[in-house]
């Protein structure tokens, strides 16, 4: 049976490609879209992506999850350093989580280095670009036991 991921993307993330390519590489969201589809279909998980700007969306979004999906991956954007209202939506959600940053947060500014998503999520890739949607959609894969049957 296929499983469904929905895949959340906060503030900037939409500017992907042309935005301080040193840090987060020259991959658009819509390339790294494209590829997590293709990885989903041969994971038995199929991917929703979303993006938006504005907190309110992702923290509707989070809620919609329940009921709706299998499993959730987040990017949160800057809104993974200062949102309470999104770690608690997440807290409300009874499935597996992962959290995906682009760049090493750990290695950045010290604001970058907490996360109030941590909290919620089962866990955490960073540092690893594009490649870490990917991968986080190869744990839930793990988690949610699809992987035997999509072979
Ligand atoms: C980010 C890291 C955040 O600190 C930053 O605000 C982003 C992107 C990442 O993917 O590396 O917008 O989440």
């Amino acid at each position: 049976m296929t499983r469904s991921v929905l895949v959340l993307n906060g503030p900037n993330l939409n500017l992907l490609g042309t935005r301080e390519p040193d840090i987060y590489g020259s991959e658009t969201l819509a390339s790294i879209e494209a590829t997590c589809q293709n990885r989903g279909k041969a994971l038995g998980l199929s991917v929703e992506f979303r993006q938006s700007n504005t907190e309110g969306d992702l923290v509707d979004w989070v809620q919609e999850a329940a009921g709706s999906f299998d499993a959730l991956i987040i990017n949160a954007g800057a809104y993974t350093h200062t949102s309470v209202a999104i770690l608690d939506a997440l807290l409300s959600l009874d499935m597996p989580i992962i959290e995906v940053h682009l760049s090493n947060i750990n290695q950045r500014e010290k604001f970058r280095h907490h996360s109030y998503i941590s909290k919620a999520a089962d866990g955490m890739i960073c540092g690893l670009g594009g490649i870490g949607y990917e991968l986080a959609l190869e744990s839930i894969a793990h988690r949610l036991g699809t992987l035997k049957e999509a072979k």
